[in-house]
């Protein structure tokens, strides 16, 4: 496992703190700003709203909490929902799975979940919440996104797109693993991420760089399905998660953000099988197609 002070001294470090992002407003008003960045360094740091701060950290506290059995009867792995049982997380190395528990949940299957007793678990209604707040910050950078390429096809999100929370347990560590979870992109148009310690690794502009984030930030990153619809203008982020041995066992809260329509156009008319593209990219991690029965 890798030094946490090794890490530090070897790496180009980037601290939130530094850059003067000391400002709070509202992340709508925000949207415009961050999606510039995509379009300059393919990640934006953003502010996370405290009512999603205070619920994070209580997401931490409670999922070791969550009794084995319900893990497995809240499974729905061929829509990639609820608990991923142990194993079926990759970055599409077979060899190197995901060193982390997952918990996945879909604003458009809470129909289904209200039938288990799970769904009124503190733990599920915190999630469900927090989605709340960040499916309104991403589709706000979406919007934005499109506006800048004059986009006039719809670009809904909601009910193709997942929060995932992992946690990474020292129990599920492995001496000869760098990183937690090996370098890959996302097959997503934009993934945000909340963690709650050092440990992202991002490849931007040739460089390695560790991202360090306030409690009070969070990442956007640009995925591969965001490529695709923007003609290859904008790039994948390539990142990776390093096992920097930290006391307290690493946490993150994600939204995969997808639109899984068809056909679409592209942002120059090109037509775009997106849902066939990103379900051969969820394939490339072991995933059943998207809202498979
Ligand atoms: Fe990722």
């Amino acid at each position: 496992m890798t030094d946490m002070l090794d890490c530090f001294q070897q790496l180009p470090f980037i601290s939130t703190k530094t850059n003067g992002r000391q400002e709070y407003a509202a992340h709508r008003n925000m949207a415009a700003k961050y999606a510039a960045e995509l379009f300059e360094n393919s990640f934006a740091i953003v502010k996370v709203p405290e009512f999603v701060q205070s619920r994070f950290k209580r997401l931490a506290e409670n999922f070791s909490r969550i009794d084995r059995q319900v893990r497995e009867n809240f499974c729905f792995i061929k829509k990639t929902d609820g608990f991923m049982p142990h194993g079926t997380t990759f970055a599409r190395d077979l060899q190197k799975t995901d060193l982390c528990q997952t918990f996945n949940y879909w604003h458009c299957y809470r129909g289904t979940h209200s039938q288990y007793a799970f769904s009124r678990d503190p733990f599920y209604t915190t999630v469900a919440s927090c989605e709340v707040e960040v499916h309104d910050l991403c589709q706000a950078i979406l919007a934005e996104v499109a506006d800048h390429y004059n986009y006039e096809h719809p670009l809904d999100i909601r009910d193709d797109s997942y929060v995932q929370f992992n946690m990474y347990p020292e129990t599920m560590k492995k001496a000869d693993r760098k990183y937690l979870q090996d370098i890959h992109e996302d097959g997503h148009l934009i993934t945000y991420v909340k963690p709650n310690a050092p440990g992202l690794l991002i490849y931007a502009r040739g460089m390695e760089q560790l991202i360090n984030m306030e409690p009070d930030e969070a990442i956007v990153m640009t995925g591969s399905l965001l490529t695709e619809l923007t003609d290859g203008d904008v790039p994948p982020l390539y990142h990776a998660v390093l096992d920097l041995n930290l006391p307290a066992a690493r946490a993150s809260l994600i939204y995969n953000v997808n639109a899984l329509y068809t056909a679409m156009p592209s942002v120059k008319g090109r037509t775009i099988q997106m849902r066939a593209i990103a379900n051969q990219h969820h394939a490339e991690f072991w995933q059943y197609p998207y809202h498979s029965v």
